[in-house]
């Protein structure tokens, strides 16, 4: 039976949620190594450490693809964005496992200790753990990155300054001095450093992580899936497409249930990467310069990269960023060719090709399906699909209803 780590799930899509929110790198990390601390310095139970450290690594989940275009600091100081990233957050988890049951924390992370926050709750009305985080994203966001810069960092005199301007309002006594005697360590600083802090959080009590199986990490896909097609209004189907016609080519296959759902699975996080690209040249009208077609083309080196470090999904993560490679050599971003591309790879890259071309693009009108299997036919002659795939898929096509 397929065991996922949620943790260490989350510790990898954290970082394609901090590369969404223009490239604060490692901001959900540190927020969730500071939450943590704070968490155990108030001796808090099991759960609420936990919960504190897991949300963390998605808290600002509803920032992403939707607001890319805004960033972190204009969210936190915009009284709106604030509100409605809390909310998109609070609803895309809905059918998140686990996660869903912990949503509040979500939708509070930016209340007020005075009660001047988005909903308007106060004291201690506000989940603790949501109190925590609120304190760990704006101490990561607003003392550590700014100091950070300015080389000021451990100064625990400036720190006690900067806490002591929220004391009350934005935060309660007791979360203030909990961050106070966490950061008196040596160790506190040198774990947050931006070299240190993955291999940090992989440190953090692994023996504590929740298992998930296979259902479950399928409804988180789906709820990424979501995400990273919100990000461009050109895509706004693309991937949730691509997992619908995976999903019907692989039963037409003859795949059994278990394979089905994960290369599903697959399809639905096959452009997670592309978080990492910045949506004005993914939306950009003209053809794009060399430079930026790499940048584009990092997306599925980046898909790779984020689920690779899940352990158990490897042949998921290679289906996956595979999807742009060719069986001739002349794909990306690994030009693998015939003799490593599998038959999973193919199809995850079929179905992405049919399913962009039937969309609109910046620079062109989506295609008709004869059209698009016409350019897919092309593409094998070419050497680049397989050719036995393309005749079951263009079966498939024919007779079937498999668009959204
Ligand atoms: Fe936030
Ligand atoms: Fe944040
Ligand atoms: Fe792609």
């Amino acid at each position: 039976m397929l065991k996922i780590k949620l943790g260490q799930l989350l510790n990898s899509l954290s970082f394609a949620l901090d590369a969404a929110e223009n490239r604060y790198f490692n901001h959900s990390r540190r927020t969730a190594y500071i939450a943590y601390h704070i968490a155990k310095e108030m001796e808090l139970d099991e759960i609420d450490i936990i919960d504190s450290y897991f949300i963390s690594l998605i808290h600002d989940i509803g920032m992403a693809g939707y607001l890319s275009k805004y960033s972190v600091s204009h969210i936190h100081n915009d009284f709106n964005l604030r509100k409605k990233h809390c909310h998109i957050g609070y609803e895309i988890v809905e059918k998140v496992p686990y996660i869903s049951k912990k949503k509040d924390y979500l939708l509070y992370h930016h209340e007020r200790y005075d009660g001047r926050g988005p909903y308007g709750l106060k004291g201690e009305e506000i989940p603790l753990v949501a109190q925590i985080i609120h304190l760990a994203d704006h101490f990561e966001l607003f003392y550590l990155r700014q100091e950070e810069e300015l080389n000021k960092l451990k100064d625990i005199d400036s720190v006690y300054k900067w806490i002591g301007k929220y004391r009350n309002k934005m935060f309660s006594n007791r979360l203030c001095d909990a961050l106070l005697y966490a950061l008196k360590r040596d160790k506190f600083w040198f774990d947050l450093t931006n070299s240190n802090i993955n291999t940090v959080l992989q440190l953090i009590e692994p023996e504590r992580d929740i298992l998930i199986g296979i259902e479950d990490l399928h409804k988180i896909s789906e709820a990424f899936s979501i995400l990273i097609d919100l990000k461009s209004r050109f895509t706004y189907k693309h991937s949730q497409g691509i997992s619908n016609i995976t999903s019907k080519f692989t039963s037409f296959l003859g795949y059994n249930p278990l394979m089905i759902e994960k290369l599903t699975i697959a399809a639905d996080l096959h452009d997670i990467g592309k978080f990492v690209v910045p949506i004005s040249i993914i939306e950009k009208p003209d053809k794009l310069t060399s430079e930026e077609f790499l940048t584009m083309k990092s997306h599925a080196y980046y898909t790779k990269l984020i689920l690779k470090q899940i352990d158990g999904i490897e042949d998921i993560a290679e289906w996956a960023g595979n999807h742009h490679e060719k069986l001739n050599g002349s794909g990306y971003p690994e030009k693998l060719d015939e003799s490593t591309l599998t038959k999973e790879d193919q199809i995850i890259a079929i179905a992405d090709i049919f399913q962009a071309l039937i969309e609109d693009r910046p620079y062109r009108k989506g295609m008709s399906v004869k059209e698009a299997l016409n350019i897919l036919d092309s593409m094998t002659k070419k050497g680049e699909l397989s050719r036995t795939l393309f005749l079951d898929f263009k079966h498939l096509v024919s007779h079937e209803e498999v668009l959204v």
